[in-house]
């Protein structure tokens, strides 16, 4: 069986790159049919998205536009603790049609705390596309509105997904 070596641990091939890019076809074409008047604004949430989104982007063929952002944590000042920062977005979000565009959602917690903060900036409308879905790991209470494969609960790499900063760079999917 095809394996993949990352740091410490063999992992096993999981869902090849003629899998992903079958799905993501037929992602796109949803995305087109439902959304082609739409106007929408991508944001892929990095770092995991990017290989993802860039080969979602390039099968979309409605006018959109596409932006990168990043869900920060740091140390804030008050009793509270860490302060969640969402970072890399300078297009308008108010009255537009957003599409967050995730690798993988596994508790949704991300996705929790980027959405509070789209909603303080009152978007139309946020729908969210996401690749890999873990949904016995899931526990938030959004609506995912384009799953492309659902997944057990188990570690995965590739395709953009790292563990520990590596395996990023393997076209095909990996699990432990
Ligand atoms: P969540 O907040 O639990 O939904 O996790 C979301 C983020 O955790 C993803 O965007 C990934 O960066 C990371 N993640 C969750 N599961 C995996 C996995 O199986 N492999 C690699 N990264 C993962």
């Amino acid at each position: 069986m095809d394996t993949l070596k990352v740091l410490d641990k063999t992992f096993v091939s999981f869902i090849p790159h003629l899998k992903i890019q079958e799905t993501i076809a037929k992602m796109a074409a949803d995305l087109d049919r439902d959304m082609f008047d739409d106007d929408p604004l991508f944001l892929a949430v990095l770092n995991g998205s990017f290989i993802f989104a860039a080969d979602l982007f390039k099968q979309i063929k409605m006018p959109a536009r596409i932006s990168f952002v990043k869900m920060a944590s740091y140390m804030g000042t008050g009793s509270s603790g860490k302060v969640d920062q969402l970072i890399g977005l300078q297009e308008v979000i108010t009255g537009k049609n957003i599409v967050i565009i995730e690798d993988i959602i596994d508790t949704g917690l991300t996705l929790t705390k980027l959405l509070d903060h789209l909603d303080g900036m009152r978007p139309a409308s946020v729908k969210i596309v996401t690749l890999l879905y873990k949904p016995d790991a899931f526990k938030a209470n959004f609506k995912i509105d384009y799953i492309g494969i659902e997944i057990p609960n188990n570690f995965v790499v590739g395709y953009g997904l790292d563990y520990n900063g590596y395996g990023r760079n393997s076209k095909d999917i990996y699990t432990l």
